[in-house]
């Protein structure tokens, strides 16, 4: 599961401007400034592919990149506080919510949750939407390279996925597929890559 090419293809705001080759393709969604840009690209090992930035609410639009000529992954913007006004932000999730259940070439989602702290309530919530609507997903929990000191009331990210996967279990009959990742050492990356490999051959 080699990555010789990533070359950014377009950026859109519908569901119909997307690009129409029917490339089989992943998504990754999650909280603003979980880490979706910077996992993309530790994926392809290019520093600056997707922009990324400390400030939540960088990636405003649906960026499709194309892999090995093969196959798309797809940078969205995020849920939840971002540093931009209401009114985008609600436009974000329509258009992402409408990019879920309309585009036919989705393979899976990529749920990003961050493994630096403990399981949010809207993580949880976000789950529970691509699971009513039978999309499938893939857990994937970021900055697994943070770890607070405990002592500062920090917990560990092994804790922190063992409780999201808890409550995960409460509203999901299975849980789903999950990989621990950073992006800032690459853990995850040869998994994730041989997991839509898998993916892309079903
Ligand atoms: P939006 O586009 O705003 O929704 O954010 P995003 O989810 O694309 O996050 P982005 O990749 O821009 O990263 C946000 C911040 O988190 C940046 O400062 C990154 O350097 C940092 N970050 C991302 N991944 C990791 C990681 O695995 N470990 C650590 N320590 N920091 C990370
Ligand atoms: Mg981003």
């Amino acid at each position: 599961a080699q990555i010789k090419e990533a070359e950014f293809v377009k950026s859109s705001t519908r569901t119909e401007d997307c690009p129409s080759d029917g490339l089989p393709e992943f998504a990754l969604v999650g909280r603003s400034n979980v880490g979706k840009s910077s996992l993309l690209n530790s994926i392809v090992r290019r520093k600056r592919l997707a922009l990324t930035s400390k400030k939540p609410g960088k990636t405003q639009c649906i960026n499709h990149f194309r892999i090995n000529d093969s196959w798309h992954l797809v940078d969205l913007p995020g849920y939840g506080y971002a540093a931009a006004p209401k009114e985008l932000r609600t436009d974000w999730a329509k258009f992402t919510k409408d990019y879920f259940l309309n585009r036919s070439s989705l393979v899976s989602v990529f749920l990003l949750i961050d493994g630096s702290i403990p399981a949010k309530k809207i993580d949880l919530e976000y789950a529970s939407w691509l699971g009513q609507n039978e999309i499938p997903m893939t857990l994937i929990f970021t900055k697994c390279d943070k770890r607070k000191k405990k002592k500062n009331g920090g917990t560990r990210p092994e804790e922190n996925v063992e409780d999201f996967q808890h409550l995960i279990r409460e509203h999901f009959q299975a849980v789903p597929p999950w990989i621990m990742t950073s992006s800032v050492t690459n853990q995850g990356r040869d998994e994730i890559l041989l997991h839509m490999a898998q993916l892309r051959n079903y």
